[in-house]
C-alpha cells in the first residue's frame, strides 16, 4: 500500500514498511514500484524497504519534457530526506532503476551502503537507438504508452515466464499501460540523454550485487557479467530461464541472492 510524501517539488507514491537497514527499490521503465511486491513482502520482515513511484510513473506527479537519471536520482535523496532517512541505504535498482543507481552513485555517494544492479547496463544509447527512443517519446506523448508497451513486452520475460506464468505477463502489460503517456515521454527523453558510466566503474568501491536473467534480452546476460568483472566489489548471480525482469519472474531464487548479498556487506 503507498502513501503520499511530498518530496523534490512533488507528490510522490511510495510504498514503505518495516525497521532496520533501509533498502531502496528503484524501479526499471515504464513500469511502477508494484513490481517489487514480492520483495517489499519478503524483506520487510528484516528491513526497512521503501519502494517509490518514480516522478511521472504510477500514482507520483508528473513533469512533462525531458526527466534525466540526475532528476530522479535527486528525486529519490529528497525522498529520502523527506522521510528522514539519514542512515546509508542499499539502492537496488532494475534496468532503468540501475541507470538511475549510477547516477545516484555519483551525486550522493555518501548516502550509499551497498548497490544492487538488476539486469542493467553502464553504457548509453547508441546514436541510432537515442533517435529511436525520441521518436517513440513524441510518438507516446501523442498516443499514450501503448507503442513503448508493444515494443517491449515482447522482450521483457524469459521463456520459463511465457511458459509458466502468464499471469505475470498480464500484470506487467496492466503496469506498463497505465503508466502516464507524459511521465513516460519524459523518461523515454531522459534515457536517450543518459551518460555512459563505463570508465566510472573501477571507482564504484561499494559492495555490489549485480544480478542478471540469463535470457535477459533487453540487457542480455554477457553485458550483466562484463560489468561485474569491471566493479571492484562486485558478486555476479545469474538466474537461469528468466529474462529481463528477474525480480517478479523468480522471486525466491531473486530474495535469496539479495538476502545473503546483505548478510555479507
Ligand atoms: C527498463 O526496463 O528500465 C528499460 O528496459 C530500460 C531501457 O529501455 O533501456
Amino acid at each position: 500500500m503507498s502513501r503520499t510524501v511530498h518530496a523534490s517539488g512533488i507528490d510522490m507514491a511510495v510504498d514503505e514498511r518495516g525497521m532496520g537497514e533501509p533498502l531502496l527499490f528503484v524501479h526499471g521503465f515504464p513500469l511502477d514500484a508494484t513490481m517489487w511486491e514480492r520483495q517489499l513482502d519478503y524483506f520487510a520482515g528484516t528491513h526497512r524497504v521503501i519502494a517509490p513511484d518514480l516522478r511521472g510513473f504510477g500514482k507520483s506527479g508528473v513533469t512533462p519534457g525531458e526527466i534525466t537519471m540526475e532528476r530522479y536520482a535527486d528525486d529519490l535523496a529528497d525522498l529520502l530526506d523527506a522521510l528522514g532517512i539519514r542512515q546509508k541505504v542499499v539502492l537496488c535498482g532494475l534496468s532503468m532503476g540501475g541507470y538511475i543507481a549510477f547516477a545516484f552513485w555519483h551525486r550522493h555517494r555518501a548516502r550509499l551502503k551497498a548497490l544492487v544492479l538488476a539486469d542493467t547496463r553502464a553504457t548509453p544509447d547508441t546514436p541510432q537507438a537515442a533517435g529511436d527512443r525520441r521518436a517513440m517519446a513524441d510518438r507516446v506523448a501523442r498516443e499514450g504508452p501503448g507503442p513503448v508497451v508493444e515494443q517491449m513486452a515482447p522482450k521483457l520475460v524469459g521463456s520459463a515466464t511465457v511458459q509458466g506464468n502468464p499471469k505475470l505477463i498480464e500484470r506487467l502489460r496492466a503496469m506498463m499501460l497505465a503508466a502516464p503517456a507524459e511521465g513516460v515521454a519524459a523518461a523515454a527523453r531522459g534515457l536517450a540523454r543518459r551518460q555512459d558510466w563505463t570508465s566510472k566503474l573501477s571507482e564504484i568501491d561499494l559492495p555490489t550485487l549485480v544480478v542478471a536473467g540469463s535470457e535477459d534480452a533487453i540487457t542480455p546476460a554477457e553485458g550483466m557479467r562484463e560489468l561485474a568483472a569491471a566493479l571492484p566489489d562486485a558478486r555476479y548471480v545469474e538466474i537461469p530461464g528468466v529474462g529481463h525482469m528477474s525480480p517478479t519472474e523468480d522471486p525466491a531464487t531473486f530474495n535469496a541472492a539479495l538476502a545473503d548479498f546483505l548478510k555479507s556487506c
